[in-house]
């Protein structure tokens, strides 16, 4: 019975894995009205909630505390002040509870839960607010084959929902309004090699809405038939590349139903298969920290809690920083 712990950025979750299956998993997300994301101000609410959003999750799994064997948290990477609670809090019950703790890489944690979809060994398009990556398992470690060299897409969409006064967050508002156009307009398409660039595009968006000569539907549908090309084009390389036969999609922009219409196209006529987790596990989330948690804890990969004060958390680790010992 692991418990997991997410607090990488704006989201705090809490969930409950057993032998892989997943037992709760709830969330609470700590939102702005204007501008980004305050990492202290967000590193205050997951403090606040903590203790109430354990005893619910506890409710929800019907367990008690007892019951837990160990307490996985994500420990990379992250906003530093979003990362300590989330550690505090792990350590804080690792010792009241007098169990193991295990410190997870949230990148990797979106892709290892896509086993519970039925993938197997597949390039991951990791598509959420802060990242943009493909990424696959080859010889020990999650190798990066393509990531963006700016701003990560769920932010770039943020941005440009935000400019045009829809709110936060802009996902999936813009793609209510994507839904009523197919009035492409050209924009740039900004992609070298297997690396992808959105800030390019956003300039030139906003200079679009300003001249006032389009609709927002027409801009957001341009928006997203450009941009997800773009990742479906370097998903279909690192597939090409690697020669592996499954895409699996990850974070939250993955909750875009055109951009996994547009992955299942070429999935099928690349003869591969097409996986996405359902919208609970592909947004940040404690239960596939706690997932992840539990195929390392059966790896003996872990800490005691005697030794627990080594436990440091890793804001800027990569996902091919990790070494993967549990495969
Ligand atoms: P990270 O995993 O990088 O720390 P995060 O915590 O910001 O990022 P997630 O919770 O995985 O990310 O995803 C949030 C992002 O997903 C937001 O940018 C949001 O706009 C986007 N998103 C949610 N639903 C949709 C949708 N239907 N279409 C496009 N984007 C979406
Ligand atoms: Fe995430």
């Amino acid at each position: 019975m692991i418990l997991g712990i997410e607090s990488t950025a704006h989201t705090f979750g809490i969930g409950i894995v057993n032998n892989g299956k997943v037992l709760c998993n709830i969330r609470e997300m700590y939102t702005t009205e204007k501008g980004g994301i305050i990492p202290m101000e967000s590193a205050e609410h997951h403090k606040k909630i903590a203790e109430d959003l354990f005893e619910e999750a506890l409710r929800e799994a019907s367990i008690s505390k007892k019951e837990i064997t160990a307490i996985a948290f994500s420990q990379s990477p992250g906003l530093a002040p979003c990362l300590i609670e989330g550690m505090k809090f792990a350590k804080k019950k690792a010792k009241e509870l007098n169990v193991p703790i295990i410190g997870v890489n949230h990148c990797v944690a979106h892709l290892e839960i896509g086993r519970l979809t039925g993938a197997t060994d597949p390039v991951l398009l990791y598509a959420s607010g802060a990242n943009t990556q493909i990424i696959a398992y080859e010889s020990g470690k999650y190798r990066v084959f393509g990531e963006t060299l700016d701003i990560g897409i769920g932010n770039f969409i943020d941005n440009f929902a935000r400019f045009i006064g829809i709110g936060f967050p802009g996902g999936p508002k813009i793609q209510k309004l994507a839904e009523k156009s197919k009035n492409y307009i050209e924009l740039p398409y900004s992609i070298k090699g297997m690396d992808v660039a959105f800030s390019g595009i956003l300039t030139k968006l906003k200079q679009i809405y300003e001249s006032r000569k389009y609709k927002v539907e027409d801009l957001a549908f341009s928006l997203q038939e450009t941009v997800f090309a773009m990742l479906v084009e370097a998903s279909e390389r690192a597939l090409a590349h690697t020669g592996k036969k499954e895409l699996l999609l990850g974070g939250g922009v993955a909750c875009n139903t055109r951009l996994q219409g547009m992955c299942k196209i070429m999935c099928k006529e690349r003869e591969c298969k097409f996986f996405v987790p359902s919208k609970d596990l592909l947004v940040d989330n404690g239960s596939m920290i706690a997932y992840l948690g539990e195929i390392m804890l059966k790896k003996g990969i872990f800490t005691k809690v005697k030794n627990m004060e080594k436990i440091d958390i890793n804001p800027r680790e990569r996902t091919d920083d990790v070494e993967v010992k549990w495969k």
